[in-house]
């Protein structure tokens, strides 16, 4: 985002004359960081066989995932229809990564129809899975690591008392199932959590991975799932991507040549990709001084981006229709009857009624969490390509809230 001609813009389209042609709130994101964000993550692995498994859920309009698969992405699903998305997207059944948790077998045979690969993270549906396959159809397993990192405890999913993958402390009764069905395990995954700042920690998922590698024979790949942090607060670091892919390819190369065999290396980022490509432009309804502070009330809240109520997560927050003029400590509330404050004691350009609020860094788990709570409507989607804006979805109207209601005739 940059200042020109007295306005923020990105790409050089201005921000408060996107809310003015699409209306607010309303979701914009910025294609090329994202396609940047991907050559960063290319870069930082181009000395091994790098495959990234774009994280759908963080954010799945198929232009979205379109844009991922122009810049070279496979992707990772979570559920079958993030699968069907990734397909109807336009990526093959090879380039999807499928990682369920707590789904029906029923759910995971459809996915096998569909030709994607399977990640099975609990010993009951690896038994399933042997029972009905066999060899005959390749198989990741996803393992816990036990390693506790994250950024909060809602985010780490990789400590022994996670409902994520099966315990490394399992793996002899893997082996059996693994055994018994002559299973063909093309690859082994971990996925600590999410805002992982420390390459050290990526380090170790990486030699906790290769400890239980060494026990399976053909494998074709090694998943070190996502969590890279990116920055939220002003002065915030994030990952640095030269250092983890400095030490985990040279890590990954000696375990490959150890191996006898030279495996793919697969990342499956979402936030990294994604979240700071995002802005939600939400527009000041009311300006209301009480005794205690002075909120700013828009026309958003927990129900377009819940990560400030549900992880206590920072984005940051700027008066887009003010490029000059004194500021003043605003805390910046939802319209949703809850408290949801977006942003407390922020010190912004004076607002007034009407004013454009970007908040930023809202590309990651933010649209893809949005809900009609409160009946309200999900915002429209803005995508910036090459210096122009494309609307990638429309926002919702009434007529979608009472859509799947059925009025029995009381
Ligand atoms: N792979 C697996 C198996 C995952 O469970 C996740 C995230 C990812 C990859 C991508 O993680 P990322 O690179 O985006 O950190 N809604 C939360 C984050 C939940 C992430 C869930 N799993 C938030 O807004 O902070």
């Amino acid at each position: 985002m940059e200042i020109r001609d007295q306005k923020f813009q990105i790409q050089g389209i201005s921000l408060v004359e996107l809310a003015k042609t699409y209306g607010s709130p309303l979701y914009v994101y910025d294609g090329q960081k994202i396609q940047d964000q991907v050559k960063q993550l290319k870069e930082a692995f181009s000395t091994v066989k790098l495959k990234i498994k774009y994280a759908t859920k963080a954010l799945s309009n198929i232009n979205i995932l379109k844009l991922m698969k122009k810049s070279g992405t496979g992707v990772d699903a979570v559920s079958i229809e993030e699968v069907k998305l990734c397909l109807h997207a336009g990526f093959t059944p090879e380039e999807i990564m499928y990682t369920p948790n707590s789904v029906s077998f029923g759910e995971i045979k459809e996915a096998v129809g569909l030709g994607v690969m399977i990640n099975i993270d609990n010993i009951p549906m690896l038994e399933h899975f042997g029972t009905e396959y066999g060899n005959s159809v390749p198989v990741c397993i996803r393992l816990n690591p036990h390693i506790l990192a994250g950024g909060n405890a809602k985010i780490s999913v990789g400590h022994i008392d996670s409902k994520f993958g099966i315990s490394i402390l399992q793996l002899k009764h893997v082996h059996k199932v693994v055994e018994a069905y002559q299973l063909d395990v093309a690859g082994l995954h971990v996925h600590t959590g999410s805002d992982i700042l420390d390459a050290e920690v990526f380090l170790k998922g990486a030699e906790i991975l290769f400890d239980a590698a060494r026990e399976f024979r053909d494998l074709r790949f090694l998943d070190f799932g996502g969590g890279f942090k990116v920055a939220y607060k002003p002065g915030d670091i994030s990952t640095d991507m030269k250092e983890v892919g400095e030490k985990v390819s040279k890590a990954f190369k000696s375990f490959c040549d150890e191996y006898g065999r030279e495996l793919e290396i697969w990342f499956e980022p979402g936030k990294f990709l994604v979240s700071e490509s995002g802005t939600l432009l939400v527009k000041a309804n009311v300006i209301k001084s009480t005794p205690a502070s002075t909120f700013v009330g828009v026309d958003s809240g927990l129900n377009h981006l819940i990560r400030p109520m549900m992880y206590d997560a920072y984005h940051s927050v700027l008066n887009v229709s003010k490029t000059e003029g004194p500021e003043r400590v605003y805390t910046i509330v939802g319209y949703i009857c809850e408290t949801d404050t977006i942003a407390a004691d922020r010190k912004l350009k004076e607002v007034q009624e009407g004013d454009i609020i970007a908040i930023k860094n809202a590309g990651a788990y933010g649209f893809s969490m949005a809900s009609n709570y409160n009946s309200r409507l999900r915002p429209a989607e803005v995508l910036l390509l090459d210096g122009k804006a494309h609307l990638i979805r429309e926002r919702e109207t009434f007529e979608d809230i009472l859509r799947h209601q059925i009025d029995i005739g009381l």
